[in-house]
């Protein structure tokens, strides 16, 4: 079984053919019959023990445009709130017949326990675990930055050498920072990180990223900026400057846009903090893609899925699957 637990995993060719899948899904979408038949009869289970609306609806919508079957478990409202165990709610999932499961977990390595533990036979998918990784979301995010940055026919098989990508606040807190950073490098990015010193996480010397305090000096040489939710549920106060500090000096509004060259993008994974990271004027600019990002989430699960579960129909790829 492949199973996609990090994007630090992936190797250049994996991501780009995730990358060029995901282009073909994503001309499947703009069919009138928008649906592929390459996973009938398999059952991909979405298993959320944290709140999810783009990463749940998407996987979902990616999965039924397949022809899958979806299951759709929330931890809220159900046995996990009675005790039951991470193996036993496993268990039970591998008894309705799932080959895929779908986990966000608020524990950091929960996916890669699943994938692991021999508690089930079916492909495990990371949809973002504690503050480790968000695979899918950087390859959403990386799928967006090289069809505005390449171009969409441009880019097929290409990667996104040279080009200069900011990740902007909460890293301490943030998988989707830290996925980011290594699938854009294995990319050929040039990263780097602006945060308080009190929001870059221990060790980040070992990422592959510059770090800066000076969001002021990074952005007139970025091509695009990721602007990065505050996570005020994971926030220890101690670490954090008051909120008005925190805008003034880290968050983007529309002067700070002006400084950004003409062609770069700004980038939310949302949900997106408004007025605290991003200003509204910002947020709804023809700029930011964080619309468009939620779109090319849907491509980009197919591509995932297709990849992983190895559809019994050349979908509308020949090449063998990711080695995930
Ligand atoms: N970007 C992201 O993971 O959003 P959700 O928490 O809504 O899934």
């Amino acid at each position: 079984k492949r199973h996609l637990i990090s994007a630090a995993d992936l190797t250049r060719d994996d991501a780009v053919l995730i990358l060029d899948t995901a282009e073909e899904m994503a001309r499947v979408a703009d069919r009138p019959i928008k649906k592929l038949p390459t996973l009938r009869g398999l059952t991909v289970v979405n298993l959320f023990f944290e709140d999810s609306t783009r990463t749940r609806i998407s996987f979902e919508a990616a999965a039924k445009r397949l022809s899958a079957d979806v299951i759709n478990f929330s931890a809220k409202g159900s046995s996990v709130s009675k005790g039951e165990s991470l193996k036993d709610t496993a268990l039970t999932l591998e008894a309705m017949g799932a080959d895929a499961v779908v986990i966000r977990h608020h524990a950091s390595g929960a996916p890669y326990r699943l994938a692991t533990s021999g508690w089930i036979d079916s492909a495990v998918v990371n949809a973002g675990d504690g503050t480790h990784e968000h695979p899918t979301q950087a390859l959403l995010d990386a799928f967006t930055m090289r069809r505005r940055l390449v171009g969409r026919d441009a880019g097929l098989g290409k990667d996104l050498s040279g080009r200069r990508i900011t990740i902007v606040g909460d890293v301490l807190h943030s998988r989707v920072a830290r996925s980011n950073v290594h699938l854009l490098h294995t990319l050929g990015a040039e990263v780097t990180l602006v945060a308080p010193p009190t929001l870059v996480p221990i060790g980040v010397e070992t990422w592959p990223c510059e770090v800066s305090y000076s969001l002021d000096d990074v952005l007139p040489k970025s091509d695009a900026v990721m602007m990065l939710r505050v996570q005020r549920e994971r926030m220890n106060a101690a670490f954090f400057p008051t909120e008005r500090e925190y805008s003034r000096r880290y968050g983007l509004d529309g002067d700070r846009m002006a400084r950004m060259p003409e062609h770069a993008i700004v980038m939310h994974p949302g949900p997106m903090n408004r007025g605290m990271e991003i200003t509204a004027q910002v947020a709804d600019s023809d700029r930011c893609t964080a619309v468009e990002q939620v779109a090319n989430g849907v491509s980009t699960r197919m591509a995932v899925l297709y990849l992983l579960l190895g559809g019994s129909e050349p979908a509308v790829t020949t090449t063998p699957a990711a080695r995930t």
